[in-house]
């Protein structure tokens, strides 16, 4: 077990990806915080957490509210005294498709940015001075194929998905003396309620119109994935698990994929 006795923190551990993410570092052994803004769904993974025998704790914090951020910290350090992987994974997409992008609205940008980038930016600078005091750290960015190849339909959360690549690299380049590193996955296509709100939109305005949610899916992943098959959420748990081990000691400031080849084009 490649995790033994550490403790990470995963943001939107109540849905797909993250809750898989959890369950990856649970069976490599490390006890887990699952946070999410939907407590039902964190404690659904808690529970699963549990069940691996590892210890977990559900924190409810919505990771564009500073003072929640803190909070989640405090929390994890009051329950297991350390943290040592932070996994900023809590993301959404605009509630309009950009097609063109100017039937995007202000409020879209505004809420894709505030989750997926100024979350990730308020939570790392919460848990950066403790990872720093112990000169020990591994923190964690969920980005997106969408900052790989550039999701025309998507473009608020095109634009987001590349800011946390920036992130990862600027806050690397702070962290690295202090031992702490900082990388980002970029996720392919995976099925989780992301998709399940995802691909009707898509279906309403493309050539997959007509086709029911999950067999738009199942195209959409054969005409964009080269090696044709969809994603898990524990495919991304296991670059994570390495990500967040002393096998990765080297690697930071980085972008791995995990999409099938997508990101070749
Ligand atoms: N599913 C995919 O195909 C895919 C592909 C590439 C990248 N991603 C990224 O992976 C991550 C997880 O995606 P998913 O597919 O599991 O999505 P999901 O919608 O299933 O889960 C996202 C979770 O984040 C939580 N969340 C949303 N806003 C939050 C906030 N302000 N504070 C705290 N939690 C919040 C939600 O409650 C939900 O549980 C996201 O960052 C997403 O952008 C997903």
């Amino acid at each position: 077990m490649r995790l033994q006795d550490r403790v990470a923190v995963v943001t939107g551990g109540g849905g797909g990806i993250g809750s898989g993410i959890c369950l990856v570092l649970a069976r490599e052994g490390a006890d887990v915080v699952v946070s999410d803004i939907d407590l039902e769904g964190a404690e659904r993974c808690a529970s699963q957490v549990r069940d691996e025998g590892r210890g977990s704790l559900t924190v409810r914090a919505d990771v564009t509210v500073a003072q929640d951020c803190l909070d989640l910290v405090g929390a994890s350090l009051k329950t297991f005294g350390k943290i040592d992987v932070l996994v900023n994974n809590a993301g959404l997409f605009g509630r309009r498709l950009g097609l063109p992008f100017t039937n995007q609205e202000e409020e879209d940008w505004d809420n894709c940015y505030r989750v997926n980038v100024k979350g990730p930016f308020l939570l790392s600078k919460a848990v950066a001075p403790h990872m720093m005091e112990r000169r020990y750290g591994k923190i964690i960015n969920i980005s997106s194929i969408a900052a790989r190849r550039d999701a025309q339909i998507l473009p608020d959360y095109t634009a987001a998905k590349n800011a946390v690549l920036s992130l990862t690299r600027v806050t690397a380049k702070d962290l690295a003396p202090y031992n702490v590193t900082v990388n980002a996955i970029c996720p392919g296509m995976i099925w989780s309620p992301f998709w399940h709100r995802l691909a009707p939109m898509i279906a309403a305005h493309s050539d997959y119109a007509g086709l029911e949610p999950r067999p738009m899916f199942e195209k959409y992943v054969k005409d964009n994935i080269p090696m044709r098959r969809e994603q898990t959420p524990e495919d991304i748990g296991q670059l994570a698990a390495f990500l967040a081990s002393d096998d990765a000691r080297n690697i930071t400031g980085q972008t791995i994929c995990v999409d099938g080849g997508a990101a070749m084009g």
